[in-house]
């Protein structure tokens, strides 16, 4: 299949990619798109065989459901029954914008969608360009992220054509996302709403207008709990050479991998990167703002490929803040910690 591209900018919207775009969508096709966070893989939510297609081009599991991105909370009747309160309150703080709010389906999307619940993941993005393609299509559009499954997901459009041109129908370039990790699940079928994936907004933010939440306790990887949201028991955002997540002594640690015959490729922040010596060093954001941390973690994860470091060791963080969501695709990511 040949793949289009696209560049779109935030000032002017090229009116023309937008609806090529957008007229591909409503033929059944899927089409790659930039939102806030990470970019999307885009297929007409209603058709199920449009839908088909992204789980084949990415290499998906059937049973991993797909989050629907819609243009705006008018959109929510036709989809959803039972909307709670807190979900109305999540949906005026923190939409458009990296949430996506699990909430009761009323089955009118495609039954592949879902992977089999009766639940399905809504979420509206803040990227202008997404969001102006999705006011212009005016379906809902299931979108995971755009990348071969169990890949980092991508956060430039380079990083979709690497993985997947040829077997998409389009790739709408709209320059690098900006917070970097994909969005905060949050379920609200429950009494008391239940995090099942953290992200762009934080836990602390959510019970500043919500209260109380919940944290998934399958999240925390033992054996007992199984993940309530699917996606989270697979491996994921794994690089091609195995990660390793470094507590302290960096320069120890990555001396003895050398002196071991491996090549070291080093993520590090700007303040560790500066009393490293090693040659292959990616630098990722700095400890003054994790978000910069979250922005550039999944180009640097891509960056190192096999062929060119054996090892990949990686600076931890604590888990505060958008540090939840940092450690808990690295966790993924990682083969262990040392
Ligand atoms: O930021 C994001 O959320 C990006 C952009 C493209 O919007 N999308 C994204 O989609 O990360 P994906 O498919 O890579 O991850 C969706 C996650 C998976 O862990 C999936 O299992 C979970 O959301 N999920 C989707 N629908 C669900 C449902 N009804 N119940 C529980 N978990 C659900
Ligand atoms: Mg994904």
């Amino acid at each position: 299949m040949e793949t289009k591209h696209w560049t779109v900018s935030e000032q002017s919207f090229d009116k023309q990619a937008m609806e090529e775009a957008a007229d591909l969508l409503r033929k059944g096709e899927t089409i790659a798109f930039p939102t806030e966070t990470v970019y999307g893989l885009g297929a007409d939510a209603t058709n199920e065989q449009a839908v088909r297609k992204i789980f084949e081009a990415k290499g998906r599991p059937s049973d991993n459901p797909l989050i629907v991105h819609v243009a705006s909370k008018n959109q929510l009747e036709d989809l959803v029954e039972d909307v709670p309160e807190a979900a109305f309150t999540l949906l005026d703080a923190f939409s458009p914008g990296p949430i996506t709010i699990i909430l009761k389906s009323k089955g009118t999307v495609a039954s592949n969608v879902s992977a089999g619940l009766d639940s399905i993941g809504i979420r509206i993005p803040s990227h202008p360009v997404g969001l102006r393609l999705l006011e212009e299509v005016g379906l809902p559009i299931a979108a995971p992220s755009a990348n071969i499954s169990g890949r980092p997901s991508p956060t430039k459009a380079e990083h979709v054509t690497h993985d997947l041109e040829g077997r998409i129908a389009g790739i709408m370039d709209g320059g690098p996302t900006g917070i970097g990790l994909e969005s905060t699940v949050i379920d609200c079928t429950e009494a008391v709403p239940v995090i099942l994936r953290p992200g762009g907004i934080t836990a602390e933010a959510i019970e500043a207008v919500i209260g109380t939440v919940m944290i998934d306790p399958g999240l925390a990887g033992d054996e007992k709990e199984k993940p309530k949201a699917p996606g989270m028991k697979y491996t994921h955002y794994a690089p091609e050479a195995p990660l390793y997540l470094v507590e302290k002594d960096m320069q120890q640690h990555a001396d003895k991998l050398a002196e071991d015959g491996e090549i070291v490729g080093i993520i590090a922040t700007e303040e560790l990167a500066q009393q490293l010596e090693n040659e292959r060093i990616q630098v990722c954001g700095t400890r003054e703002d994790l978000s910069t941390v979250a922005q550039h973690l999944y180009d640097a994860l891509r960056y190192f490929k096999k062929s060119d470091v054996s090892v990949i060791l990686c600076e931890s963080f604590g888990k505060q803040g958008v540090g939840a969501a940092i450690m808990n695709r690295l966790e993924k990511a990682a083969t262990g910690s040392i």
